[in-house]
């Protein structure tokens, strides 16, 4: 039977334990990480969630019961040791932090025993993704993820001390709201006292805290699950935490100055990495033209290029009938990539067309000056050279060029941009670039709705200059809207909200709500706002991007305990599960059989 704790405390963490300890009796607890028999004497790697340590038994030291009661560990059984710490008898381990010194053990409890785990408890691991997330309590053991975890709590905490500091005040908002859908799917919960109706789980705070401000509440954050009924990422979970903060009585360099200063804040007390402010920005327009993103990554160059002007009389029919029907031809220049194989820059070509291209245009410059190109043949000498010069190319260069409408040709620059920069391995995970990305369009045409819709959401206040174009020109007006971005990632957006009755009537307009269906959906918030509403604004982070990011994870699965997995569901519970016919029929609802599709 197992031993239990009667009597005993724990007195360090394995990795407390240092060389001043030498001399001293100590108690550990933690897994059993590995286990050597050297007949005398058995090694014990113990390891805890601060690291491991070694313990020696030594049947002179622990006596022959204890000795062959540590004759029966076995990995991840859990142990608790009293010993004396000594130097160690054989060599220094170097990667240790408690690599100069041992505990002899003097007694041993077996508290708890363990199967053979299905894959090895150690940092780098070759197990499928699938194993280890249905034995998610075995992958949380790992160093990394206990690092990861233990990084993300220390971060929360910094958030919490500074924001604190700083006057804002931590207010919890309701998970269970009304369905309001613009955005993203909501995820619905069925009420049970009134059938038929149901809550949705808030896609983030956002009517809340604006009502706190229109409360007098004055600076509000939270640290927030929201829930999104969306196709999963690397950097997306249906459930996710955001810090989320809003302000009265501020423009956009009040939130700016502020969450500058929080990040840095952060940054240095848990990386100690220091942020140089202020942090640059950019405006939506530069960051699409320059990097056919609205979240560049400006670790590395390789910028867009537009070439309309030059190629638009030329003999190449891809580029001049992308510009007769109001697209554009742009560029990038992979420097020294000119030897690229045939086979790879057909790859780069499939890549391209992944994200909407209907082909991609390349030119080496060979080092006799000569070209190699998809599309030489269709120009004349010098609309070449000016071509070749106009995107700075030198013998060695791979020129690749893209010509549609302006939203493909960046959505493709922009990621085979991205794409090249990691063949390359020009990322360096330890190089943290922010950029405030600002002055985003207001509005987006959607096709398939046929109409405008929010870029960021509906009380996003349009700026001043803009103002007079809602009804002129709606697609042309920039929203006091920015986004703050960390090495091609989109951390955290916000905006100056609407709090003027007349334009808010306005914005709806233009989005096509109807005054009943405004009335419908955001009620509560349009009432609120007729009885003295302070201008406000406010910002929200993924924290889970965050923390991947500052831990140099490529998935925020790697910094979330328990996360979904693409399909939403949890390998581990298996949620989610059917219910009960009692449960449904408590709620008054019944599942429809899917009838099958002729
Ligand atoms: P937004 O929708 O831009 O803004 O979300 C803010 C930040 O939340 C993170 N995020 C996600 N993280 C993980 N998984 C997801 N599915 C996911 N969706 C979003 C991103 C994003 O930048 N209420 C506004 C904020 C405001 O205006 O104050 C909002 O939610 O890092
Ligand atoms: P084609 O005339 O279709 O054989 O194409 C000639 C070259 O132009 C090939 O290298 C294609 O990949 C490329 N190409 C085709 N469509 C585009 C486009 N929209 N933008 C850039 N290059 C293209």
């Amino acid at each position: 039977m197992a031993e239990t704790m009667k009597g005993l405390h724990r007195s360090h963490r394995c990795t407390e334990v240092t060389n001043s300890d030498i001399g001293s009796n100590v108690t550990l607890m933690g897994w059993v990480q590995k286990r050597r028999n050297l007949g005398s004497l058995i090694f014990v790697d113990l390891r805890d969630r601060s690291g491991l340590i070694q313990i020696v038994f030594d049947e002179n030291d622990i006596g022959t019961e204890g000795f062959e009661k540590a004759s029966r560990i076995r990995s991840e059984f859990v142990i608790a040791v009293t010993g004396r710490v000594e130097k160690r008898g054989g060599a220094v381990n170097e990667s240790l932090k408690t690599g100069e010194i041992e505990v002899r053990a003097l007694s041993l409890r077996i508290l708890s025993e363990s199967e053979t785990p299905p894959f090895p408890i150690e940092e780098h691991i070759q197990t499928r993704d699938e194993l280890r997330l249905k034995y998610r309590f075995l992958d949380l053991r790992r160093p990394n993820l206990q690092r990861n975890l233990m990084l993300r709590s220390k971060v929360a905490t910094a958030v919490r001390k500074f924001l604190d500091e700083e006057g804002f005040l931590e207010i919890e908002t309701p998970i269970l709201i009304k369905s309001t859908p613009e955005g993203a799917r909501d995820y619905l919960v069925p009420s049970r006292v009134h059938p038929g109706n149901f809550y949705a789980l808030p896609q983030s705070p956002q009517l809340f805290k604006q009502l706190l401000m229109c409360s007098g509440y004055d600076r509000y954050f939270q640290i927030a699950k929201c829930f999104r009924d969306e196709d999963l990422r690397a950097d997306r979970q249906p459930e996710f935490t955001q810090i989320d903060m809003e302000l009265s009585f501020v423009d956009i360099d009040d939130v700016i100055d502020v969450n500058e200063r929080l990040l840095a804040y952060v940054f240095k007390e848990t990386l100690g990495v220091e942020v140089p402010l202020p942090i640059p920005r950019m405006t939506w327009q530069e960051a699409m033209d320059r990097f056919g993103s609205d979240k560049p990554d400006i670790r590395f160059g390789m910028e867009l290029t537009n070439v309309s002007e030059l190629v638009k009389d030329c003999g190449f029919g891809v580029f001049t009938n992308a510009l007769k029907e109001g697209g554009s031809v742009r560029g990038i220049n992979a420097k020294g990539q000119g030897h690229m194989p045939r086979k790879k820059i057909d790859a780069l070509v499939e890549f391209a067309k992944g994200y909407g291209a209907k082909g991609l245009a390349y030119l080496s410059v060979n080092e006799d000056g000569t070209y190699k190109s998809s599309f030489a043949k269709f120009m004349t000498e010098e609309e070449l050279k000016a071509l070749v010069e106009a995107m700075g190319g030198e013998p060695g260069d791979l020129l690749l060029f893209a010509a549609d409408k302006n939203k493909i040709v960046w959505s493709v620059l922009g990621a085979l941009r991205l794409e090249i920069a990691k063949n390359l391995e020009l990322l360096d995970k330890n190089e943290f670039k922010f950029l405030w990305v600002t002055e985003f369009p207001l509005l987006e045409w959607s096709d398939e709705e046929n109409r405008f819709m929010a870029m960021h959401h509906p009380f996003t206040m349009p700026m001043e200059e803009d103002w007079d174009k809602i009804d002129t020109d709606p697609g042309s007006v920039r929203a006091k809207a920015y986004d703050i971005v960390l090495n091609g990632v989109e951390l955290g957006g916000g905006s100056v909200r609407i709090h003027q009755d007349d334009i808010q009537s306005k914005m709806f307009d233009v989005l096509g709500l109807s005054k009943e269906v405004a009335e419908e959906r955001f009620g509560f918030l349009l009432r609120a706002f007729k009885y003295g509403v302070p201008p406000h604004a406010g910002l929200a982070y993924g924290l889970d991007r965050l923390v991947m990011l500052m831990a140099g994870e490529d998935s925020i699965r790697e910094v979330i305990a328990f996360p979904k997995v693409k399909d939403a569901s949890c390998l581990m519970t298996g949620a989610p599960g059917p219910v009960d016919e009692e449960q449904l029929k408590e709620l008054e609802l019944a599942i429809v059989e899917k009838e099958e599709e002729e």
